[in-house]
């Protein structure tokens, strides 16, 4: 049970081509809504977190709800970084702060991964999320030919290779010296086995914190540590 009323953003997903929070992204605010109170979150202390990255950030509601806890949790200040590869989907975050009355607070990157992301954001995160496109193409799309909103869902052709991706480059921008959490979600519909088995030979160390049953698949939520120093 959560202790706080814990702020629902005020979203408008009326952006084209991108994504409208659905049940992967409320599986993650769900469990943060559990997991966070004025000493703690999850098992970090609340004033060790100095920089929360959500990559990914489509509409921007997990940057935003973040955001919000911020007024409601003296000890929690940390800077708050939101990313996309799609720049409608900056647009609708900015769009989605002002509704919620944010300003400035949000640190906006329009970004594949981290390639555009400064040098000084190396080191620097202690939490990651992501909750990235996973389900397996069977059509292979080129970078150059993906559409907007393909890059919601289309995961490569296993699934989990934007993921993958992601994961050989998020360890440069973890602080690597504090406790540290990426976030990020799985499905069924991929190999999960061989999923697990690329997370951990990149040297992460993986647990499933929460999980919930869809029609047609379950999907994950993964909590990674990097282990190698
Ligand atoms: C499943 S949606 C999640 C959106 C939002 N975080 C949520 O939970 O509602 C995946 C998001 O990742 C973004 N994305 C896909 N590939 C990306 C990449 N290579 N770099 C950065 N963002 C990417 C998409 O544009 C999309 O907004």
């Amino acid at each position: 049970m959560s202790i706080f009323p814990f702020p629902d953003p005020i979203i408008n997903c009326n952006f084209e081509n991108v994504y409208a929070p659905s049940d992967d992204t409320y599986l993650i605010l769900d469990y943060f809504k559990n997991k966070i109170d004025n000493s703690y979150f999850d098992d970090i202390k609340i004033n060790k977190i100095k920089n929360l990255l959500d990559l990914g950030t489509g509409t921007g509601i997990i940057a935003i709800f973040f955001q919000l806890i911020k007024k409601e949790i003296i000890n929690f200040d940390p800077k708050i970084y939101a990313s996309d590869i799609s720049e409608n989907a900056i647009k609708c975050v900015k769009s989605n702060m002002k509704a919620n009355e944010i300003y400035e607070e949000i640190n906006l990157l329009c970004s594949d991964l981290f390639n555009s992301f400064p040098d000084n954001l190396k080191n620097s995160f202690n939490i990651i999320i992501f909750n990235p496109p996973y389900l397996p193409s069977s059509r292979l799309i080129k970078k150059d030919q993906k559409k907007d909103i393909d890059y919601s869902w289309n995961g490569g052709e296993k699934g989990h290779e934007v993921l993958i991706n992601f994961l050989e480059k998020a360890n440069y921008f973890l602080n690597l010296q504090e406790k540290h959490y990426i976030y990020c979600i799985t499905s069924s519909r991929t190999d999960i086995v061989e999923t697990n088995r690329l997370i951990t030979n990149l040297g992460y160390k993986n647990q499933i914190v929460k999980k919930t049953h869809l029609f047609f698949e379950d999907i994950y939520l993964n909590r990674l540590t990097y282990n190698r120093l």
